[in-house]
C-alpha cells in the first residue's frame, strides 16, 4: 500500500542529528547495565545550581502566582541584566535593548528571526557550534562554513570575513569563547570584524555564553565596542543554569519592536520562575559560588590538555575558556567517529567525535569536555591510554 502521508517539511528533514546525543544514550544504557562510564562529552556544568537562586524560585513559586511575563522579560531581570554589563564590563546598556530569552537558544533563533530573509548569508566558523547552522537553515538563510584552524585560533578573522563575505552575506556568527575549541577572538580581531561587517552593511551575531568561564587572555563584550551587533548569553554555563531554560539577547536598539513581536508570537515569554530565580545571579554570594566553580574548571583544563597530549593527541592552542578541548586524534585515528564509539564500547570514556561540529576534518577531532570531577578525568585519561596501548 503506498502512502500518501506527507513527509516533514524540507527544512525539518535537512536538520542533522547531534551524535553526542546518541553517544549519551548508549552510555547511560551501558551504566544501566552496570558499567562505569567516564563522561567526558557533556556540555553542562557538572555544579549544581547556586542555593541562592535556587532558593529565589522556591520563593516565588510557593507564592503560587506562576502568570506571564511581558515577552521581553521581567523588567527588574532586564535591569540586573544590563547592570550586570556596568559591573563586570564598564560598559552602559540601556536595559530596553536587553530580551530575556529561553537560553542562548532562544536568543539566537530571535536574532537569526530578526536578520535573516531567505537564501541570506551567514557566515560561521567550522568547526563551530552545530545549532548555528540550523538556526540559518531554519530562517531559509543558507549557513556558510568557513573552515577555521589553530593558525587563526579557530576562529574567523577579520581577512577570513574579507574573503567570504558577499553581496548575499549580512553577518557573521561569532563565539568566543568558542564551542567546541574553547578559544578567544580577541577583542581587537573582534571590533575589526564588527567594522568590516558594518561597512557592507551586515553585523555580527556574538555568543558570549562562555563569558565569565575564562581562564587567561584579556576579553570584553562586544558591546563595549559596537551598539549594532546583536550579542547573545545565557544563564546555562557560568551559572549553572542550563535546565532552567534562561538566556538573554541584546539586540541594536531599533530591532526590539520586532523582536517583541517575535517573542509574543513564538513563546510569549521565558519561563518566570526561572526569571524570579535569576534575580539572585549577580547577588556578591552567588558570584562567590560561580568563581569557585570556574577556578575549578580552570584547574581541570590544566590538567587534562598536557595530559591528553601526552598520550598523542594534537592540541596546537591552550583553549582559554568554556571547558572543552577540541583534540586532534589524526595521529591515533582515521576515523574518530569509530575512535568515540570504540572508546565508549571498550574503555568506558564517552567523547564527542568531531562529527557534531562541521566538515572540517571532523574524522581527525575529537571534543573533551571536563564537565566531570578531577578524579573522574584522571580515570579517563588512564583508561584512554590503556585502550591506545592495546589498540
Ligand atoms: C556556543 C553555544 N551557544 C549556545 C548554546 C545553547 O545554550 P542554552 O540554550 O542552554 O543557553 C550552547 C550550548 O551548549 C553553546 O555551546
Amino acid at each position: 500500500m503506498t502512502s500518501t502521508a506527507r513527509a516533514a517539511a524540507r527544512r525539518a528533514r535537512e536538520i542533522e542529528p547531534f551524535h553526542v546525543m546518541a553517544l549519551l544514550a548508549r552510555a547511560k544504557q551501558l551504566e544501566a547495565q552496570g558499567r562505569s562510564i567516564v563522561h567526558m562529552e557533556i556540555g553542562e556544568p557538572d555544579f549544581p545550581t547556586p542555593a541562592p537562586i535556587r532558593e529565589a524560585a522556591i520563593r516565588f513559586v510557593e507564592k503560587g502566582k506562576v502568570f506571564y511575563t511581558p515577552a521581553l522579560g521581567l523588567p527588574e531581570l532586564r535591569r540586573a541584566i544590563a547592570s550586570h554589563y556596568r559591573a563586570r564590563y564598564g560598559v552602559e546598556i540601556p536595559f530596553e535593548r536587553v530580551v530575556v530569552t529561553t537560553g542562548a537558544s532562544g536568543a539566537l533563533m530571535l536574532a537569526c528571526a530578526a536578520l535573516i530573509d531567505p537564501r541570506d548569508e551567514v557566515l560561521v566558523a567550522d568547526p563551530g557550534y552545530p545549532c548555528n547552522r540550523q538556526f540559518v537553515r531554519l530562517m531559509e538563510g543558507t549557513p556558510v562554513a568557513v573552515p577555521v584552524d589553530a593558525a587563526s585560533g579557530y576562529q574567523l578573522t577579520p581577512a577570513l570575513l574579507e574573503q567570504r563575505w558577499t553581496q548575499r552575506t549580512i553577518a557573521a556568527l561569532i563565539a568566543s569563547p568558542s564551542n567546541p575549541t574553547g578559544t578567544l577572538v580577541s577583542t581587537e580581531r573582534l571590533s575589526a570584524m564588527a567594522e568590516l561587517a558594518r561597512s557592507r552593511g551586515g553585523t555580527l551575531i556574538v555568543d558570549e555564553i562562555y563569558h565569565g568561564l575564562v581562564y587567561e587572555g584579556d576579553y570584553t563584550t562586544a558591546l563595549a565596542f559596537a551598539d549594532d551587533v546583536f550579542v547573545v548569553n545565557s544563564f546555562s554555563k557560568y551559572f549553572n543554569m542550563t535546565g532552567w531554560r534562561l538566556g538573554w539577547l541584546v539586540a541594536p536598539e531599533r530591532f526590539v519592536p520586532e523582536i517583541e513581536r517575535l517573542a509574543q508570537n513564538v513563546y510569549l515569554a521565558a519561563p518566570t520562575p526561572a526569571q524570579h530565580a535569576a534575580l539572585a545571579a549577580f547577588e556578591p554570594a552567588t558570584l562567590a559560588l560561580l568563581e569557585a566553580g570556574r577556578a575549578e574548571f580552570r584547574r581541570r583544563r590544566d590538567y587534562l590538555v598536557p595530559a591528553l597530549r601526552g598520550i598523542g593527541f594534537d592540541i596546537p592552542v591552550m583553549p582559554q575558556g568554556a571547558f572543552y578541548v577540541y583534540a586532534g586524534c589524526g595521529g591515533l585515528t582515521r576515523d574518530s567517529f569509530g575512535f568515540a564509539r570504540d572508546l565508549l564500547e571498550e574503555a568506558g570514556v564517552a567523547v564527542t567525535p568531531g562529527a557534531d561540529f562541521g566538515a572540517n576534518a571532523p574524522q581527525r577531532h575529537v571534543r573533551f569536555a571536563y564537565t566531570s570531577a578531577l578524579e573522574q578525568l584522571k580515570e579517563g585519561v588512564a583508561r584512554i591510554a590503556k585502550f591506545l596501548e592495546r589498540n
